[in-house]
């Protein structure tokens, strides 16, 4: 049977625009890619790490619209006029970290990193409403990401500590360092975007939240 004969083996493509990392992104896309292959092969932003590829390990998470996802369970065309975050958007240098990683280097909140993106992107998700958490909300709110190698207590204070910085407003808090580490994808058609379209009648990412 030829291609043109079997649509499921046809490749086709798709134009999508999208924020990533607060820049505006156009790219030709198969509508089979996913958005952690888009977001690793594309544009070069390998923090997004992939364990499982099938939903399990949550090691893939970025934000997406401001809310954590398995980006392994989204079709990088979902994307189309939303905005997606990775670890990269918080710190442009490492001498400059973003609170949140600060603590995690701190309290050794990790050891290999593999799920350390994951886990601090997470953690910016939950710490956003600027309420202090104790250990079992924080291990509740982090249960979606797995880590082999430190047994969560670290992390855990990891994000505590990061909750207290972010209150007091270490180094201005994130806000100052939103949006500053782009340069993972310079070289893509970029441009700083004010507003683009959003895709209309999507509504996010059915059944890819961390919660829950
Ligand atoms: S790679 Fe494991 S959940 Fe996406
Ligand atoms: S630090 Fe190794 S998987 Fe978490």
């Amino acid at each position: 049977m030829t291609t043109a004969e079997n649509p499921a083996t046809a490749t086709d493509t798709r134009t999508i625009t999208l924020l990533v990392n607060g820049r505006e992104v156009t790219r030709a896309v198969s509508t089979r890619t996913t958005l952690s292959d888009f977001l690793r092969e594309d544009l070069d932003l390998v923090s997004v790490h992939l364990g499982c590829e099938h939903g399990v390990c949550g090691c893939c998470t970025v934000l997406f619209d401001g809310e954590s996802v398995r980006a392994c369970l989204m079709l990088a065309v979902q994307a189309r006029g939303h905005e997606v975050e990775t670890v990269e958007s918080l710190s442009a240098d490492q001498n400059d970290l973003h609170p949140i990683q600060q603590s995690f280097a701190e309290e050794q909140g990790l050891q290999c990193g593999f799920c350390t993106p994951a886990m601090v992107l997470r953690a910016k998700e939950i710490l956003a409403d600027g309420r202090e958490r104790s250990d079992a909300e924080v291990r509740s709110d982090i249960s979606g990401i797995l880590c082999r190698c430190t047994g969560y207590q670290n992390i855990v204070n990891a994000v505590q500590n990061a909750g207290r910085k972010l209150s007091r407003g270490a180094n201005g808090g994130a806000g100052t360092h939103d949006g500053v580490g782009t340069s993972a994808v310079d070289g893509a058609e970029t441009e700083q975007a004010t507003d683009i379209d959003r895709a209309p009648g999507f509504d996010g990412p059915a059944g890819t939240e961390q919660r829950g």
